[in-house]
């Protein structure tokens, strides 16, 4: 079975109540429940965490796994930190934004992590996870290893 770490930073703990016309209203449980329901077959192991050290160890853990998602909040904007660890990570691995940070503030719109991951999903709200997911099943499977 393979096994994949869906990884959720600083402030998504408060998803469905914090500005649900941006993020939408489901809860981290409710997007818990949709992925364990799209990937009944898969290990999936979900961490949530404010502290950016522990989501350093958390992407360390996901390094001995079949891949990550990651959602880093808004440490995707200017953690050189979770950059590095992601770097040493060698594993699939997607960059996850429930909203298109690319219309938005012009802050928003630089990740600092992008160079660090193998794709980046944005806007596709709680669909964009899914998406995520599947794509590092794919490469588990050794088909579509990308264009590296
Ligand atoms: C986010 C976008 C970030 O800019 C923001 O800080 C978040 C959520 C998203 O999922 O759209 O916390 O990563």
């Amino acid at each position: 079975m393979s096994r994949v770490f869906v990884l959720n930073g600083v402030n998504l703990g408060t998803l469905g109540t914090r500005r649900p016309e941006v993020y939408g209203k489901l809860t981290l449980d409710d997007m818990e429940k949709l992925l364990r329901n799209e990937f009944p077959n898969v290990d999936l192991e979900f961490r949530q965490t404010d502290f950016e050290g522990e989501m350093v160890s958390f992407v360390g853990e996901a390094a001995a796994s079949d891949g990550l998602i990651i959602n880093p909040g808004a440490w995707t904007h200017y953690s050189y930190a979770l950059h590095d660890a992601l770097e040493a990570a060698d594993v699939p691995k997607v960059e996850v934004h429930l909203s298109n940070i690319h219309t938005r503030e012009e802050w928003r719109r630089v990740s600092v992590i992008s160079p660090a991951v193998d794709a980046v999903v944005a806007g596709m709200g709680p669909r964009g996870y899914v998406a995520a997911v599947g794509y590092v099943l794919m490469r588990g499977a050794g088909r579509g290893q990308g264009p590296k």
